[in-house]
């Protein structure tokens, strides 16, 4: 399987590590530039209305003297250039013609200005304009005589915003800094936060590590999350999973040996009692000899059948599926085994309700029926039947095998396809058999998608039922 490179950036580390540097550092960055733009906001409108105020006054008195008809007042003057002194800036004193009477700059006097502000303004409107990137503050301020409430001139200021501009200049700086230190310590933490939400799952990872090691260890348990404890629990039941098998795979190990010895010691024994004795007649020779041959065909015997077993636990897509006609591949078996039958006059008996086609392995299927038609031979009555029938629906055929035998005790019901496994080992032996039969029965079966059931009554008989689908569905 092609391994995903695992780098540090598809972790769950670094994923939790960049939500909490987004949410930590955008955040503060939009607030410090807000805070500072509405510092700004309020400093300029601060500045406005204090000029604004200054200018009511000066413009009030600008008209108490007649200045605007006869600019000669001294302290007018005096008090226009402090006003322009203490704002760095200039003002300019228009008439009602668009004339500047008075330009503390002293460079525009006397000449005519059409600025839209100043139109706007003598039609009774107050203008202010801040313009931030040549750092000034332009305003209007209307000169009226306060009884009359008729316009008269214009005033026209323009104010420097120079150190607010340094004042933001430096909280910007300053706001950086504390920015950066926040950066800082949002990295540190989530790091460390990372490590510290991440920890149960290398707790898992480092648990099965330990346990791939050496089995001994019992169940693994990180139980800090809902997550991590789901995980544990699938693992935990994996892990059993894998211990059963690995039992049933020493049991049968240690059954197969077993098995395989039983009849290696009879030889041996036989063998042994006629070399120990001097001058053995003939016949004692020929009666342990021929209890040899049979150990020797039972040794065989078991070995075919482990064979058998081993193929059918192979993959499925080893079934080399034909589609066969069932009836006459059934008669075939039963043709095989009649000899084995009328040994003992027991009756074969073959009922076809329909002729049915179906996809099968035929050895495999062969395999299987052979051996439920085989265990009706051998575990019925003399002058007994067996009884084969087929049937078939839409989608499935059915095989029954019925048969006038000893049947099979409730309790062993379910233990009888486990691998060597023999009702009654003392009379079995002495039928023979090597306790694989009905296992490689089911294997086949199952390999085919089908499914073995049984039925039995002690001292009445015993059915089994094989079901298997008419196609072969890989
Ligand atoms: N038709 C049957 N009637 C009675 N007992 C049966 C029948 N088929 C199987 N058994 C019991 O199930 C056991 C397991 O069968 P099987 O796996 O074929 O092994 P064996 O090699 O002993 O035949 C048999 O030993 C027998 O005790
Ligand atoms: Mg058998």
């Amino acid at each position: 399987m092609p391994k995903k490179k695992s780098t540090f950036f598809n972790s769950v580390r670094f994923r939790i590590m960049a939500i909490m540097i987004v949410l930590g550092i955008v955040p503060s960055l939009v607030i410090a530039k807000a805070v500072i733009h509405s510092y700004e906001k309020r400093a300029v409108s601060l500045r406005i209305s204090n000029v604004r105020n200054q200018c009511d006054i000066l413009c009030n008195q600008l008209v108490g003297v007649g200045y605007l008809e006869n600019p000669s007042s001294k302290v007018i003057e005096r008090q226009l250039e402090v006003l322009s002194n203490v704002y760095s800036g200039r003002i300019l004193v228009i008439n009602h013609s668009f004339k500047i009477i008075k330009d503390t700059y002293g460079l525009d006097e006397g000449k005519t200005v059409i600025a839209a502000d100043v139109i706007r303004c003598l039609q009774g409107e107050v203008t202010s304009d801040y313009n931030k990137k040549n750092k000034y503050i332009e305003l209007t301020v209307p000169i009226k005589d306060p009884e009359q409430q008729e316009q008269q001139g214009v005033m026209l200021i323009s104010i420097s915003t120079g150190e607010i501009a340094s004042s933001v200049e430096l909280l910007e700086r300053n706001g950086m800094f504390f920015w950066a230190i926040i950066a800082v310590a949002v990295v540190l933490i989530s790091y460390m936060a990372s490590r510290v939400l991440v920890k149960p799952f290398n707790k898992i990872t480092k648990a099965i590590e330990e346990i791939t090691d050496g089995y001994q260890k019992e169940d693994i348990l990180v139980e800090d999350y809902t997550e991590t404890e789901l995980i544990t629990d699938a693992f935990n039941k994996m892990l059993n999973r894998m211990k059963i098998l690995d039992e049933s795979r020493q049991e049968f190990v240690s059954n197969v040996s077993h098995e395989l010895k039983t009849p290696m010691t009879s030889m041996k024994v036989l063998a042994d009692s006629l070399v120990g004795q001097q001058g053995v007649p003939e016949e004692l020779y020929q009666e342990f000899l021929q209890d040899i041959t049979m150990e020797i065909d039972r040794e065989n015997k078991i070995i075919t059948d482990l064979l058998s077993l081993v193929k059918l636990d192979k993959k499925a897509s080893d079934l080399r599926v034909e589609h066969l006609h069932i009836d006459d591949l059934l008669e075939l078996i039963l043709k095989r085994l009649r000899p084995i039958a009328d040994k003992r006059n027991i009756d074969l008996i073959l009922d076809c309700f329909r002729p049915v086609e179906a996809d099968v392995d035929e050895v495999k299927f062969t395999l299987a029926i052979s051996n439920l038609v085989e265990n009706g031979i051998k575990y019925n009555v003399d002058d007994g039947w067996v009884r084969v029938s087929l049937d078939a629906d839409h989608k499935y055929f059915y095989v029954m095998v019925a048969d006038s035998g000893m049947g099979i005790p409730e309790e062993s019901l379910e233990r009888i396809f486990e691998r060597f496994y023999r009702v009654d080992k003392s009379h079995s032996r002495e039928i023979g058999g090597t306790g694989l039969g009905l296992s490689i029965a089911r294997s086949s079966v199952l390999m085919h998608h089908g499914t073995l059931n049984v039925s039995s009554k002690e001292e009445e008989g015993t059915t089994f039922t094989v079901r298997i689908p008419l196609s072969y569905i890989p």
